[in-house]
Formats: C-alpha cells, structure tokens, sequence
C-alpha cells in the first residue's frame, strides 16, 4: 500500500519504518526542514532501540522517502497516518490544534477515499468531531482511530510485536482496511467505534499509572507495618487475576504519556459531568510519592537540606531512554534544590537543564552526604560500592528503585533505605 506519516516524531518514525518493514511505500511528511534534512541525510534524530537498522533497511530498499510538503506526502497515499503531537493545554485538556490545523489541510488534498488514520492519543470524542469538521470542509476523506501503545525503549518491538490492535472506526470497510496491515502479526485485533477506541488508550495508560501507584502505597504501607514488599507483590502477582507486571515500586510515574494522560482523562470526565475522583486520587498520591522520597533524603541527611549534598544516579524518566520529560529523578531532584541541597547527577544518557551532571557515577558521590538513586540503569548495579563509601561524606543511601540488593550495600558499609523494605 501507499502510506503517509505525518509527524517524524518518537511514533511516527517508529510507525513509518514499521510499515516499510512490513512492505508498504511510506512517505514521510515533516513540518521541521532541519529534521527532514537530517533524515534524508541517513540521520536517526532520536535514540529508540531497534529503530537506526528499521530506517536504514526502509532506505535500502528505497521505500521510505521524507517530505517537508505534507500535501506532497499525502498524494497517491490509500492511508495517511497522523502521529502528531497531543501535549497537555494550561488547562490539562490535551492541545488538538496540531491535528486540526493538519486534518485541515489535507482534506481536500487527499484523493477521495484516502483513509486518514488518528495515531496520536485524542480524547474521547476527537475523532467524532474530526469526521464532522471534514464533512462541513466536503472533504470525502474517511478517518479513523487507531491508538498506538508505544513504549520509549521498546517501541519496535512494541510495533512488530504488539499486545494487540485497535481499530475504531464508523464503517467496517476502514476498519477492515486498516486491520489488514498487520494480518501477520496474529494478534487480537478490537474492532469498535472511534470514540471507544479512544478510551481504550486513555483507560488502559490510566490504569497501568492507577496499577503502579498502588503498588507504591502498598510499599508505603509495608515499610510503615514491617512487610517486605518485593515479597508482597511477588505472592500478590502470582494470582492470575492480577498478574506481574507493571508492579514495581518507584519513585512515582514520568515521561511522556502517564503525566499527560491521567490529567487529560480527569478533564475528559469533568466536561462529561463524572467526578473521576479515583484518578484525581492516584495523581495526588503520585505527586506525594516524589515528597516522600525528598523527605528521606532529608531525614538521611539530618533533617535538614541546606549545605548538604546529594549524590544522584539517574535522570531519566525511566532506564533505557534519554528522556528526561516529568522525570521523577528531575522533580525529586528540585524539591532538594529548593530546599538548599547541593546535587550531583550522573546518567548513562539523560542531561536536565539546571541540574548538575558528572562524568561518572563514582564523581556524582565525591563528598555527597546521601546517595539516591531514582533511575534504574542496570549499571547502577556493578559500580564498586566500596569505592562509594570512600569518596561519601555520609553513609546513607536512599534506593527509591529498590535496585540495588540491600545486604550488599551493608556489606561495603553502607546503611540502606529502600521502599518498603524493612
Ligand atoms: C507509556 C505506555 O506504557 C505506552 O503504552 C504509551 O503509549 C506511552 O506511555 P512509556 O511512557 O514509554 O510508555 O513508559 P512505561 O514503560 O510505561 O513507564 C511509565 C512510567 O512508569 C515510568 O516512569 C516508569 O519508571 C514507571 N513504572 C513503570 C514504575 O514505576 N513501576 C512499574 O512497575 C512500571
């Protein structure tokens, strides 16, 4: 088939060299010439695993091309996919004007059967409005909702190998069309309305934030009774109704969707007349998580910030990833600037504006009173601790990852403080 991208952001360059990958034609469209240029110049401009060799495979077989015009992209194209940003307004309501200035622009443009696929996460009922919006311009172009689930660091295979599909769209025929693309994968396919399909994305990034904000409050809880929680969740976990994943405790949620997503689906629901009080609670627990954290710091530190410094592993929002977008490392790491301390960050990848980064691990504890760590890099795991006491001037090291194994850090003569962990 003829595939437009619009958008060479995270998920349109992962959907694009994804659809190449499965044999189609894809023609990028991208409003940032700097971007374009770099792409045509063989230039990944971000880092996702998997995602340089899918490109330069696409390129090889010279059927991916990039494109500053998107009416240029969008000629001769059976399906234009818009992977255009959703980020949230002052309001928490997420900022339609890119897709409405881009549905705008080529609904005239498209041949008349073209099928305009939504990529990007829209609140329920964007879609609804997008046909009407394209009918009053009489455009004849088709649309259609189509969530992605990408996650950053593993959005490949996320792509190649998805959970499953989700199609929604107002005549079975589009569905059909755009089920069809991934006829190979064998993955269960849910077919539905566009507003329903909507809510699916919101619901489940709601529910995986709602599902690890529990399991924090119940490390909150066990450390408060004298449990251990990584056995709580493990006995917990292993009943089927509930399952393992997604169970872990942390420094509260970051990146680019969970933050964005949960304020969105509250506003969704307050314009709807529901009280969607269970979500505004996980949000408000999410937010006290990353206190909590600044106050063991503190308590670590002697009760009190100023003068003090901390050592920080990690600024990512997660390992894996360079970005640092609503990073729990960076806004834990702020609430102990503000509150006087002095911090010294390492990251394998991620740099953040007004935080201090060092060269290595072992310098970002050079003198520091307390260590945290708030990124679980697996290499935050083989630095020699012993070497870390020596360059500390305190003892303490608060592990809000519940990375490291605390009788090895006890062991280098350390004192130890993880979640839920007695
Ligand atoms: C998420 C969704 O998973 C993806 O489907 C959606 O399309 C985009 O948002 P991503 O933001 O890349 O993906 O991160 P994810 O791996 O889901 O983690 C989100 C946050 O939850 C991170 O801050 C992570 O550290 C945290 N987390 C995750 C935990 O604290 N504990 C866990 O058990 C899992």
């Amino acid at each position: 088939m003829n595939i437009a991208v619009i958008g060479a952001g995270y998920v349109g360059l992962v959907t694009a060299a994804g659809l190449a990958h499965l044999g189609h034609t894809v023609k990028l469209g991208e409003a940032n010439p700097d971007r374009v240029a770099s792409l045509e110049a063989g230039e990944v401009p971000i880092f996702e695993v998997g995602l340089a060799p899918l490109l330069e495979a696409a390129r090889g077989t010279g059927r991916i091309s990039f494109h500053i015009s998107n009416p240029t992209a969008v000629k001769d194209a059976d399906l234009v996919f818009l992977c255009l940003p959703t980020p949230a307004d002052a309001t928490g309501r997420a900022d339609l004007s890119f897709i409405r200035r881009v549905v705008d622009e080529l609904a005239l443009v498209v041949e008349p059967e073209t099928i305009l696929v939504v990529k990007s996460t829209v609140p329920p009922g964007t879609t609804v409005a997008l046909h009407k919006r394209l009918a009053d311009l009489g455009s004849s172009a088709r649309l259609v909702a189509h969530p992605e689930f990408l996650r950053e660091g593993t959005a490949v295979e996320d792509f190649l190998q998805p959970d499953r599909i989700v199609v929604g769209a107002f005549e079975t025929l589009d569905a059909d069309a755009v089920s069809a693309l991934y006829a190979d994968f064998g993955v269960p396919v849910v077919q539905t309305d566009p507003t329903s399909a909507e809510m699916i994305k919101y619901a489940s990034n709601s529910y995986l934030a709602a599902r690890l904000t529990f399991a924090n409050a119940l490390a909150n809880l066990s450390e408060a009774v004298g449990a251990d929680i990584v056995d709580v969740l493990e006995g917990v976990g292993l009943d089927h109704r509930i399952g393992p994943h997604f169970l872990k405790p942390g420094p509260g949620y970051g990146g680019s969707c969970f933050p964005k997503d949960t304020l969105a689906l509250i506003e969704v629901a307050a314009d709807a007349g529901y009280d969607f009080r269970l979500l505004r609670a996980v949000i408000e627990a999410d937010e006290e998580q990353r206190q909590r954290i600044a106050t063991k710091v503190k308590n670590a530190a002697g009760g009190d910030l100023n003068g003090r410094t901390v050592g920080l592993w990690g600024l990512a929002f997660k390992a894996g990833t360079d970005d640092v977008r609503e990073s729990p490392a960076t806004r834990i790491a702020r609430l102990l600037i503000d509150q006087g301390a002095r911090v010294q960050a390492f990251d394998p990848e991620a740099s953040a504006p007004g935080i201090l980064s060092t060269g290595s691990p072992l310098e970002a504890v050079d003198g520091a009173d307390v260590l945290l760590i708030a990124t679980e890099w697996p290499e935050f795991t083989t630095i020699d601790l012993g070497e870390v006491r020596n360059r500390m001037r305190g003892r303490t090291v608060v592990d809000a990852r519940n990375l490291l194994d605390p009788a090895t850090v006890r062991g280098a003569g350390l004192e130890y403080f993880g979640l839920g962990r007695s």
